[in-house]
């Protein structure tokens, strides 16, 4: 009887911490990153759904593109699985591991109203997850373009709360050949702190029903970090950043001579180094990650959103800044 009720405690603890996860990218479903990250998030014991393009997709933002016929045309990234495979499928030992080949906020939309409701009874959402992105994405310019962000901010038009993930290892490795256990391998830290961060918000959020308030979500970008990448960094730090400030990217266009041809060059800009949400001292996220931190950026899709909204989201994070 003891022994019953001791039992029925810690099962209940346990699911109150357990969240319903749909996860997705931008660089395509066997990535080596998303797979550290879906591997993690299911031993913290999370219901975790991955639902991710099946070839590289970065780049489209929140471009909803959905499969224009039933099979791929061409072999899906890392030829996992090869050209002639059905268009969306899972993989065939782990029913929760599924790619569509469509963009990043496609994925979401085919997992919201198509994989949940027809494979998972209908399962409910708690956070929607993107990434970590195989390179940062960072200030005004990436928020626009990257599919990784476009995938969360789609999320948060459909009314969840969501997170972007990015992180400065810019390889794009194919799981199968480098996704390992080791603590100071790239993919392995991005996950881990990704991990911890969502540990501290689900606390926070303690029985609220959302994560964050409608239209609010957050933008995560981790420094080079991993021995695997030649850096010493292996426990980045998390700050609290803006999306503007000093010495961001921005595209801007160059006629070749030669070609007569318009090239696009990436060059620094500095004209948007505004405060955000009234806050003048919070640092850029470019700035952060130039050492061994990571930067957390919030975002509201309404341009019009009070600061308080801000305030509400970053109280949720606050414990585990620097
Ligand atoms: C999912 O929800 C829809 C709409 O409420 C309902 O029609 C459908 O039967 C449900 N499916 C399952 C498997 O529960
Ligand atoms: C980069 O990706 C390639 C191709 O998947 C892989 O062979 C290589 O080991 C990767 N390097 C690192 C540092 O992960
Ligand atoms: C990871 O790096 C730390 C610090 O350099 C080192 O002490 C530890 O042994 C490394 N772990 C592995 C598994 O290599």
């Amino acid at each position: 009887m003891k022994f019953t009720s001791l039992f029925a405690i810690a099962t209940s603890l346990a699911a109150v911490s357990a969240k319903n996860i749909l996860l997705t990218n931008d660089d395509g479903w066997a990535a080596t990153n998303i797979r550290a990250f879906y591997r993690d998030l299911k031993a913290a014991g999370h219901n975790v759904v991955m639902v991710a393009p099946a070839v590289q997709m970065s780049g489209n933002g929140g471009k909803f593109q959905l499969a224009a016929s039933n099979t791929l045309e061409t072999d899906a990234e890392f030829g996992y699985p090869p050209a002639g495979s059905p268009s969306w499928g899972h993989e065939e030992d782990d029913l929760n591991v599924w790619y569509y080949n469509g963009t990043p906020a496609a994925c979401v939309g085919v997992a919201l109203d198509y994989i949940l409701p027809t494979y998972f009874n209908n399962m409910t959402v708690d956070v929607v997850l993107g990434g970590p992105n195989e390179g940062t994405n960072l200030g005004e310019r990436d928020f626009v373009l990257s599919g990784t962000i476009g995938a969360a901010y789609y999320a948060t038009e459909r009314g969840y709360s969501a997170i972007a993930f990015s992180g400065a290892n810019s390889n794009n490795s194919f799981f199968k050949d480098t996704l390992d256990d080791d603590p100071n391998h790239s993919a392995n830290i991005y996950s881990k702190k990704s991990v911890e961060l969502l540990d501290a918000l689900f606390e926070k959020q303690g029985n609220n029903e959302r994560l964050f308030p409608l239209s609010t979500g957050l933008n995560v970008n981790y420094p080079k970090a991993g021995s695997d990448v030649g850096s010493d960094c292996l426990d980045p730090v998390f700050y609290h950043s803006r999306q503007t400030g000093p010495n961001y990217f921005v595209y801007s266009a160059k006629v070749n001579e030669e070609t007569n041809l318009v090239e696009y060059i990436s060059s620094y800009d500095n004209v948007l180094d505004v405060c955000s949400a009234g806050d003048c001292s919070l640092p850029a996220e470019f700035e952060i990650i130039k050492n061994c931190a990571s930067s957390i950026t919030v975002f509201s899709l309404d341009p019009d959103s009070k600061k308080k909204v801000t305030d509400d989201v970053i109280a949720k994070f606050d414990s585990i800044l620097s």
